[in-house]
């Protein structure tokens, strides 16, 4: 029943429309931000989601198969292409430490064996998750020598925080001289 003087339900209609057209705009002007964030991210720092699926039998990671751990860390394969493999666990990366060349490609293969982690490396665009089960792999080319911190990015339990590794980039003579060396690319003692 509609009182006297109040508005009637055509007044009110026109209330409704114009807050939802103003919840649209609001809600395209959000949109056209993060397609634009998008595309910025994408053209200017290079980064792109990943490309395809590897998968990889949690059971049997640390027995055989790529991510041994007599195979973890960089290498330098003999058509010259620099490759880092590592695992997560709760908490800590294998190995912990990661020696690279600066402004030469290195392409990253990763995983975790046991819940969901992730590395980014300093301020680089060296930045992935890693879910058991799947190999995360990017390439990229890192600008500065020096050593970055590398922590665990996604929230894996009780120790997260505590959670990372140490990268060295190293001048590219100088890495090649290492990785030829007896010692190989070993940035901790053993
Ligand atoms: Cu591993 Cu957080």
């Amino acid at each position: 029943m509609t009182q006297p003087g109040a508005p009637g339900p055509h007044a009110s209609d026109g209330v409704a429309v114009a807050a939802e057209r103003r919840w649209a705009v609001l809600v395209g002007i959000v949109i056209a931000l993060l397609v634009a964030m998008m595309i910025f991210t994408g053209l200017h720092w290079a980064s792109m989601p990943p490309s395809r699926v590897e998968t990889v039998d949690v059971r049997t990671l640390h027995l055989r198969g790529e991510f041994v751990e007599s195979n973890l860390g960089t290498t330098l394969g003999s058509d010259g292409k620099v490759t880092v493999r590592l695992i997560a666990q709760q908490y800590s990366f294998l190995p912990q430490c990661i020696v690279v060349p600066a402004e030469m490609p290195v392409t990253f293969r990763a995983t975790a064996t046991d819940t969901i982690h992730g590395f980014v490396v300093g301020k680089t665009n060296a930045n992935t998750m890693l879910i058991p089960g799947f190999v995360a792999t990017f390439t990229t080319s890192f600008r500065q020598t020096g050593e970055q911190l590398m922590p665990c990015h996604e929230y894996c339990g009780t120790g997260h925080e505590a959670m990372w590794g140490r990268v060295q980039v190293l001048p590219p003579a100088e890495f090649l001289a290492k990785a030829r060396s007896a010692g190989g690319l070993a940035c901790v003692p053993r």
